[in-house]
C-alpha cells in the first residue's frame, strides 16, 4: 500500500478532522466575526455520501481516528445518517460540539459507538458565557455536560482563555474537576481570520501554571502522561476525579507529533490548522477522479510548524504568509 499520508518530516497522518457544516447555533467571538461569515452555497457542501466516500479513502490509507467538527455538527439535519455511515468504517469516531442540542442525540451517539465528546465551555458565569457566545444558552450547555458524563461518555471541556475576561476562572474550572470526571482544557487563544487576535489577549501556558502553582501546594499538582499525539499537556490535582490540561498552540506548539489533517465542510483538505492553502477533494470526487494524488500532494506540502508560521512574529502578521479562514469554517 502506497504511503500517501506520510509527510516530508516522517509524520504519519492517522487523524482526520471533518467539519460537517459552516453553521452554528452560537456566535463565539474568538471563532467568527460579529457580522458572521460568507457561507458556501449548499451545492458546494459535501453530502453525507461524499463525506463517507472521502473518509473511506483516508481510512483505506491508514486513518484510525475521525473527529467530527463544524460549525456545530448537530445543526446538520442528516447527522444521524452521517454517524451511521462513518461508524461502519474501522475508525475511532469522536465529536467536538458546543452541546447546546446534544441531548437529542444521545441515542445516535451510543448506537454508533461514539465514546469521546469534547465540549466548548469558556466560562462558568452565565453572563460571561452569553457575552462570549452572543447567545443565552449557558444552562443548556452546562446541563448537557452533566448529562454526557452521566451517560458514560468521556468528556473533555475546552475553554479558550482571554486575558482580563475569563482568566480569573482558571481555579474555578479546576475545582469543578474535584467531583466531576472531566478533563478541562485551557486553550491558548489563536489567531484566525476575523477574530481580532492580539498576543496581549492570550493567556499563555506559563500564565496558567503560575496561577495553578500560586493556588495549590506543589505536591498535589501532578503531571499526567499525555496520550500519543495529544494536543494537551495533562495535569491533575491529587484526589480530584477529573483532570486539567493546557493546549499551547501559540507558545509551545506540538507540531513535531502532529498526525492531523482537516477536511472542511466544502470538501477542501487543509494540511494544517494554520495553512493558507487548500486542496479541492470534492471537485476531484465529483469529476469521478481519484482523490489520492490530490491528498498525497497536500500532505507533501505540509510545513514543519503551524503552516509555516513558525515564529510569533509571523503569527502576529499572518498577511505575510497568506490568508486563513475563520475558525468556524475550519472546525478547530
Ligand atoms: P482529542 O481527540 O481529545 O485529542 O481532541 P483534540 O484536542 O484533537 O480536539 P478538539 O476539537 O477538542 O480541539 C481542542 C483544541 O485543540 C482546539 O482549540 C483546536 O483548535 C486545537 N487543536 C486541535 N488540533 C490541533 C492541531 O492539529 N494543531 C493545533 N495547533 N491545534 C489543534
Ligand atoms: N483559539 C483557540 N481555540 C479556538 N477554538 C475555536 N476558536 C479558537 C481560537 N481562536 C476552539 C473551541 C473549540 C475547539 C474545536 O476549537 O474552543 O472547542
Ligand atoms: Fe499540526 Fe499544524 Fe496543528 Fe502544528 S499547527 S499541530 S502542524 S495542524
Amino acid at each position: 500500500q502506497k504511503i500517501i499520508l506520510q509527510d516530508k518530516f516522517g509524520r504519519d497522518h492517522t487523524y482526520l478532522r471533518i467539519s460537517l457544516t459552516e453553521r452554528c447555533n452560537l456566535r463565539c467571538t474568538y471563532c467568527m466575526p460579529e457580522e458572521g461569515v460568507q457561507l458556501s452555497p449548499k451545492s458546494h457542501l459535501m453530502s453525507y455520501e461524499e463525506v463517507y466516500d472521502i473518509a473511506k479513502t483516508f481510512v483505506d490509507h491508514g486513518v484510525t481516528k475521525i473527529r467530527l467538527t463544524g460549525g456545530e455538527p448537530f445543526v446538520r439535519k442528516d447527522i444521524p445518517v452521517i454517524l451511521e455511515k462513518l461508524a461502519s468504517l474501522p475508525v475511532e469516531l469522536s465529536i467536538t460540539s458546543n452541546a447546546v442540542i446534544i441531548d437529542k442525540f444521545i441515542h445516535d451517539l451510543k448506537a454508533n459507538g461514539v465514546k469521546k465528546i469534547n465540549v466548548s465551555l469558556d466560562s462558568l458565569s452565565r453572563d460571561k458565557f452569553t457575552h462570549i457566545t452572543r447567545r443565552n444558552q449557558f444552562d443548556k450547555v452546562y446541563k448537557n455536560i452533566l448529562l454526557l458524563v452521566k451517560e458514560g461518555f468521556t468528556v473533555k471541556v475546552n475553554a479558550v482563555l482571554m486575558k482580563g475576561f475569563n482568566d480569573d476562572e482558571i481555579i474555578d474550572f479546576i475545582n469543578l474537576t474535584k467531583d466531576l470526571p472531566v478533563s478541562i482544557r485551557f486553550i491558548e487563544f489563536m489567531p484566525f481570520d476575523g477574530n481580532k487576535w492580539d498576543m496581549s489577549k492570550m493567556v499563555s501556558y506559563k500564565d496558567i501554571m503560575d496561577k495553578v502553582n500560586q493556588h495549590y501546594p506543589v505536591d498535589i499538582v501532578e503531571r499526567l502522561q499525555d496520550a500519543p499525539n495529544d494536543t494537551a499537556k495533562n495535569y491533575t490535582i491529587k484526589g480530584h476525579k477529573g483532570s486539567f490540561a493546557i493546549i499551547s498552540s501559540v507558545t509551545n506548539p506540538f507540531c513535531d507529533s502532529c498526525n492531523r489533517l482537516r477536511l472542511t465542510a466544502n470538501g477542501q483538505l487543509k494540511n494544517c490548522l494554520f495553512s493558507s492553502t487548500e486542496s479541492d477533494l470534492l471537485t476531484a470526487l465529483r469529476n469521478g477522479k481519484s482523490i489520492e494524488p490530490v491528498v498525497h500532494k497536500a500532505v507533501q506540502s505540509k510545513f514543519k510548524i503551524r503552516g509555516g508560521m513558525d515564529t510569533l512574529e509571523k503569527l502576529q502578521k499572518p498577511d505575510l504568509h497568506g490568508k486563513n479562514r475563520s475558525m468556524i469554517t475550519i472546525g478547530g
